[in-house]
């Protein structure tokens, strides 16, 4: 017997409090011309109190209304994150106490910006063992907490909000192919810190802790690296980009996309946005625009069409996949 996962549902959460180009540029040596020229982002959401397994709990708990299930159907959660609430207990443990999933086992991916293609890749070898039905997966973060507010050259370019999906058993096949990259090598190109406690017996020093990030490196390692394997995995199963209904790729910068279009051959409308609105949202940020163009009808679960999801950045961690959805 052969075991297929499929995406049942999709949702998205966002905080409610708008940080306009216009505002930060009161509190840094910036304006809204230099970031929406250089990126297109004119407003991102930032979180006010709430933590990422917030977030993570209101889209956990939407997917659930959507479908009707009860928490106790879920065998498990991944959740996708570089900000997590804590090192221990996970930020999926929190979100599995949360919304009373008792029967599921919870744990977190740390993949940046590839991170919820990552999650989602996973989870689909955990159904197609055929052991388990249902899981969610979802990507949150909260950023905002981890920018140095003083750095102009990050602190414009980033959000907070999440993302999701339910994750089911179907007798189709959904996932047609991926592709999942990792170049330690270059990981000084994107860099978070982690803060450990002074020990007497080791001399470990703290780390940088706020994210900082060589830009034109990673601008140019999308444009290149990933753009490769997008087209390697099409030639593998013999698509052409032409084929593809939707290119949901992560969304860092707007100009980014204009280069991957054209390096593609394909109309930018292949090609939706939503960092104008959001920023870049890391893990985040693939579920929070598949969420959208559902809602907004450009994409129909069951309906069959095509999708290439592809997240890309820290690690440097890059990720392909091919979906009839
Ligand atoms: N406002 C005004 N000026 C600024 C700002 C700002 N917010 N930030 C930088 N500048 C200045 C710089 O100081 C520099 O000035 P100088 O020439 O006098 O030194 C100038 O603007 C140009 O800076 P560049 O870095 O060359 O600008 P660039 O055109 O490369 O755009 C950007 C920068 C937007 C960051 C771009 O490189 C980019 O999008 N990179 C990719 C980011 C990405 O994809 N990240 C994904 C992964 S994220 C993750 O994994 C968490």
């Amino acid at each position: 017997m052969t075991y297929h996962a499929k995406i049942s549902q999709v949702a998205h959460y966002l905080p409610d409090q708008v940080v306009t180009n216009e505002e930060l540029s009161r509190i840094m040596e910036t304006s809204d011309d230099w970031i929406r020229s250089r990126t297109g982002i004119r407003e991102r959401r930032i979180s006010k109190d709430e933590q990422t397994s917030d977030l993570a709990t209101v889209v956990a708990e939407k997917l659930l209304a959507q479908s009707g299930l009860s928490a106790l159907d879920i065998d498990f959660i991944i959740l996708a994150t570089i900000t997590p609430d804590s090192m221990m207990p996970s930020t999926a443990a929190r979100v599995q106490a949360n919304i009373g999933a008792s029967k599921a086992f919870a744990f977190d991916v740390t993949a940046a910006c590839s991170g919820f293609v990552f999650a989602l890749a996973t989870a689909e070898k955990l159904l197609a063992s055929g052991v388990y039905q249902k899981g969610l997966v979802i990507g949150a973060e909260v950023l905002s907490k981890t920018l140095d507010w003083e750095d102009r050259s990050t602190a414009v370019l980033f959000g907070d909000g999440a993302g999701g999906v339910l994750l089911e058993l179907d007798d189709q096949r959904h996932f047609l192919r991926e592709s999942l990259h990792t170049d330690g090598t270059r990981g000084q190109a994107l860099e978070s810190g982690y803060q450990g406690l002074h020990s007497p017996y080791s001399d470990f020093q703290s780390s940088h802790l706020a994210l900082k990030m060589d830009g034109r490196a990673v601008f140019d390692f999308a444009i290149r690296d990933v753009v490769a394997s997008l087209k390697d995995l099409l030639s593998e199963v013999n698509l052409t980009p032409d084929e593809v209904d939707y290119f949901l790729l992560h969304q860092a910068n707007n100009r980014m996309l204009d280069k991957m279009a054209r390096k593609l051959a394909v109309p930018r409308e292949k090609l939706p946005a939503n960092m104008m609105a959001y920023g870049n949202t890391s893990a985040a940020s693939i579920p929070i625009l598949l969420s959208e163009c559902v809602e907004k009808g450009m994409i129909e679960l069951g309906s069959g069409q095509k999708l290439i999801l592809s997240g890309f950045g820290g690690g440097l961690t890059w990720g392909v996949l091919l979906v009839s959805i």
